[in-house]
């Protein structure tokens, strides 16, 4: 998944296949550690890897608060099928109701319109005063504009699915 150059167009560049297992390795023990972070998603009825659905700490110096996030990521051959909204919104209500998050953020570069149609299909909400540019992408660079959507917990009954 990471080393397909469709899935990481809004990236700053591919994830070498080694370099994904230390990655997947890291997610593994945070997840043992804290009970949060970068979900494996499996479908029902057909067990197997089909993307990352992370609800987590951000870990760097963000322009925003609160520092705690949802993503998602699948690879191509599990786009369109809404496996993305379906897996995040069971995310969201386990930190809301279960571990008594109060909001969190989600974050893309302002070109990447599909995951931002996640996030509006979650009811997340964008105010462009958060939009930003992201310190670790170079200056100049096409992504590096970046918006910002959130959804407090006051919300977590209309999540969809
Ligand atoms: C962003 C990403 C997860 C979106 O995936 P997605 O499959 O488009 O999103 P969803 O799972 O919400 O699926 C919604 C789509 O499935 C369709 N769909 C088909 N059957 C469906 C069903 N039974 N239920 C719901 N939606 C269904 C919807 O109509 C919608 O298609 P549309 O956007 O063309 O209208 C995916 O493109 C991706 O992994 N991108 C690369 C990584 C990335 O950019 N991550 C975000 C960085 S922050």
């Amino acid at each position: 998944m990471n080393a397909d150059p469709r899935v990481m167009e809004f990236f700053v560049g591919t994830t070498p296949k080694e370099r994904s297992r230390e990655q997947a390795s890291l997610m593994r023990d945070g997840l043992q550690r804290d009970g949060y972070g970068w979900f494996v998603l499996e479908l029902r009825d057909e067990p197997g890897f089909a993307g990352v659905i992370a609800v987590a700490d951000i870990g760097w110096d963000a322009p925003f608060e609160p520092r705690r996030e949802v993503g998602w990521r699948l690879p191509v051959d599990r786009w369109g099928n809404g496996y993305a909204t379906e897996g995040a919104s069971a995310a969201l209500r386990y930190v809301f109701n279960e571990l008594s998050w109060h909001e969190v953020v989600a974050m893309t570069a302002a070109s990447n319109e599909r995951s931002q149609k996640v996030m509006r299909r979650l009811g997340m909400t964008r105010n462009p005063t958060d939009d930003f540019d992201h310190p670790s992408i170079p200056d100049g660079h096409p992504i590096r504009r970046h918006v910002l959507y959130r959804l407090r917990s006051a919300y977590v009954h209309a999540l969809p699915g």
